[in-house]
């Protein structure tokens, strides 16, 4: 039996990305209780707010190649799926691990699958047989049902119900508060607005608001 109550946490976590996100990744970071040291490396097309107390170095002014490696994981925490996909080709490129962020009152099925660079907010859901690809954002509230697909770089925003067997394309956003019926497919690259509730499938690149969800022209 694996006894990890007394090993201590010295695991070092760079969060790449310094605005909202980085603020939300840093606090689940700590609910984990995980790293024993955690800075911040702004990401160069958003730049950076104040964060008290914490490091934070410039991507403009830093070598990537050296500061990645001297960490011993790293997460991306920006909203943005074209950026989270693109620092993470980063990470991977410099040979450092991903870290995946799943705050401790989410609720992960032993048979679901969560991948790498990850981030799982406060009482997110996902339940069994459910598969989130690499560098999601499944945000606080969020249910993922049963037998769901979420492809790589997808953000669940607050609030998201996704019945059972639904698929989300890769790059895809999925706003606050909207709901996903059961066995139905957002396509890739989508849009689907605050609050809609998508009865239909929603093909590539479009987005739909509204209840019932129509495509906006
Ligand atoms: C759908 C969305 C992406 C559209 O953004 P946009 O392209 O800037 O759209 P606009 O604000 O210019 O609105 C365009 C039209 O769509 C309507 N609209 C926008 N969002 C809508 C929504 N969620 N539901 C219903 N209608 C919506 C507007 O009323 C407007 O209608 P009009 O042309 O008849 O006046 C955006 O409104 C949205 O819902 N984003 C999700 C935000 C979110 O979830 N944030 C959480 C972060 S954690």
């Amino acid at each position: 039996m694996e006894h990890t109550a007394n090993i201590p946490n010295t695991k070092r976590l760079l969060i790449w990305g310094a605005g909202d996100q980085g603020t939300v990744a840093l606090d689940c970071a700590l609910a984990t209780k995980k790293y024993s040291r955690i800075d911040f490396l702004d990401i160069r097309e958003k730049g950076h707010r104040q964060i008290p107390g914490y490091r934070i170095y410039e991507e403009a002014k830093e070598n990537i190649n050296t500061l990645l490696p001297s960490y011993d994981e790293v997460i991306v925490a920006s909203g943005s799926n074209y950026l989270r996909e693109k620092k993470i080709a980063q990470i991977l490129a410099a040979g450092v691990p991903l870290a995946t962020l799943i705050h401790p009152t989410a609720v992960i099925s032993p048979s679901a699958r969560v991948s790498k660079g990850c981030t799982i907010l406060a009482n997110a859901v996902i339940n069994s047989n459910a598969y989130v690809g690499i560098g999601c954002i499944v945000n606080t509230n969020a249910v993922v049902e049963h037998d769901c697909l979420a492809e790589d770089y997808v953000n669940i925003c607050p609030q998201v119900s996704m019945g059972g067997h639904a698929k989300i394309g890769r790059r895809s956003f999925i706003g606050i508060g909207s709901t996903i019926l059961d066995h139905i497919t957002v396509g890739r690259e989508s849009i689907v607005g605050a609050g809609a509730v998508v009865i239909r499938n929603v093909p590539d690149g479009v987005t739909v608001v509204g209840v019932p969800a129509k495509r906006r022209l």
